[in-house]
């Protein structure tokens, strides 16, 4: 199978034979990867060409299908019929959930290691002029949230999974030039941040490229530009594995990939003045809905990392401009109401210079007034 652009990067280090057998064995699975003994044994890679597979979450899978299927014909000649019927349903619900299982999982893994968007990143490079890395740190208070422990510069990366249901290792990597993207291409890490594409051509997931694909070419650039210039601070994150239960979730649509369309045309974001445009674009980009839902009218919660917010639209209706920026930059409102932990309101405040939070305000003051049933 052909993938674009990280091919340079295949090493041979297996005897030819090994290599031969296997390969016909389990076919473009095998072709892209070798073996990096750092990692846990069930990833494999071949210099940054990376393909993520859990052999041991499939084998396990595997096992118990065929276990099931075998348990199903012992049963069918049990001489007690009610040993013969619970055993036959029992072991069919087995081999059948596990080989159900067995399918989204591969579905899974194919989604996250042959994205549908295998298209070679652009080749650029970006001069990184002061004006451009300015800029570019105010868009990095966006992802210091996750590319960042505590939530400040620089992005050091964070760990995705300390303690939750495992999926495997996934960290928002470090984002210094200590940490991979030292190795890549600018057009490389544009693709990975507004079309979710790995350096390997792999998918990334949770990383918010849905959100990031609308970047115009100059805020992304600013962006690159930004993240070269930070000191290079250690450690680097370890490289993402993803489990047989991650790949379910993928592959039963349970869970998306980070992976959008290719971008070929040049993207003009709206230019920096207090307009509506320019404020729609931003609020998309500062992903304000996460929190105050889809309309904005107000979030459900339920989600720790996303507290519901109230219906912006209802609020502000009622602020004039300088209240919504204080509220911004101070995290007090014109009612006396210190903001809620919940409310980002330090990030926004450094992402959003006066210009930008005025655009903000007028697209939010301009929106009908909507209650949060209507979706
Ligand atoms: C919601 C959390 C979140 C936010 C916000 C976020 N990221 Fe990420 N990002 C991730 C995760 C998690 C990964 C790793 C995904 C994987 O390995 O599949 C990632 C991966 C990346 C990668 C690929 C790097 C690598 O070594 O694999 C780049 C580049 C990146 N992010 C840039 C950014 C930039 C720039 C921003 C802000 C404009 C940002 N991210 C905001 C979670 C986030
Ligand atoms: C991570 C979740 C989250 C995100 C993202 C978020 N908010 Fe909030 N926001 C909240 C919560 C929770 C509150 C309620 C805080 C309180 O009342 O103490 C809030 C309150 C506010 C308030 C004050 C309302 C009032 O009556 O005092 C404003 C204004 C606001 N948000 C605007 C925004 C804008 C604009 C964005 C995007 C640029 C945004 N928020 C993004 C969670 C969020």
């Amino acid at each position: 199978m052909e993938r674009n652009g990280a091919d340079g990067n295949r090493e041979c280090t297996w005897p030819a034979v090994e290599k031969k057998v296997l390969a016909e064995a389990f076919g473009p699975l095998y072709l892209q990867h070798g073996r990096d003994r750092r990692l846990a044994p069930w990833v494999h890679r071949v210099g940054a060409e990376v393909t993520l597979f859990d052999y041991f979450g499939v084998t396990a899978l595997l096992l118990l299908a065929a276990s099931g299927t075998w348990l199903g014909r012992r049963a069918k000649h049990a001489e007690r019929p009610a040993i013969k019927w619970v055993g036959l349903v029992l072991s069919s619900v087995v081999a059948l959930a596990c080989t159900a299982a067995l399918v989204a999982v591969i579905v899974g893994y194919y989604r996250i290691n042959y994205p549908a968007n295998r298209q070679a990143a652009a080749d650029i490079r970006i001069s990184g002029t002061p004006d451009q890395i300015a800029r570019g740190a105010r868009f990095g208070a966006l992802c210091a949230g996750c590319h960042s422990a505590d939530g400040n510069a620089p992005l050091v990366g964070r760990n995705f999974l300390p303690d939750g249901p495992s999926f495997g290792t996934l960290w928002a990597p470090n984002l210094t030039p200590a940490g991979e993207l030292a190795n890549w291409s600018d057009g490389e890490v544009i693709r990975a941040i507004r079309e979710g594409v790995h350096k390997s051509g792999r998918s990334l997931v949770v990383m918010p490229s849905p959100v990031f694909h609308q970047l115009g070419d100059d805020d992304v650039e600013a962006i690159v530009a930004y993240l070269r210039s930070q000191p290079a601070t250690q450690p680097s994150s370890p490289p993402t594995s993803l489990n047989v239960l991650a790949a379910f979730l993928i592959g039963s649509g349970l869970a998306p990939t980070s992976v959008q369309p290719h971008i070929t045309q040049r993207v003009l974001a709206p230019p920096e003045e207090i307009s509506v445009e320019r404020g729609k674009y931003l609020i998309s980009i500062a992903t304000c809905s996460r929190c105050h839902g889809e309309q904005l009218t107000g979030g459900e919660g339920g989600d720790p990392e996303a507290p519901a917010g109230p219906n912006l639209r209802a609020i502000l209706t009622k602020w004039e401009v300088e209240d919504f920026i204080r509220t911004i930059r101070t995290g007090v409102d014109p009612y006396n109401h210190t903001l809620a932990e919940g409310m980002p309101w330090k990030e926004i405040s450094a992402f959003a210079s006066d210009t930008d939070l005025g655009a903000m305000y007028m697209y939010l003051h301009g929106l009908p007034l909507m209650t949060a049933t209507t979706d």
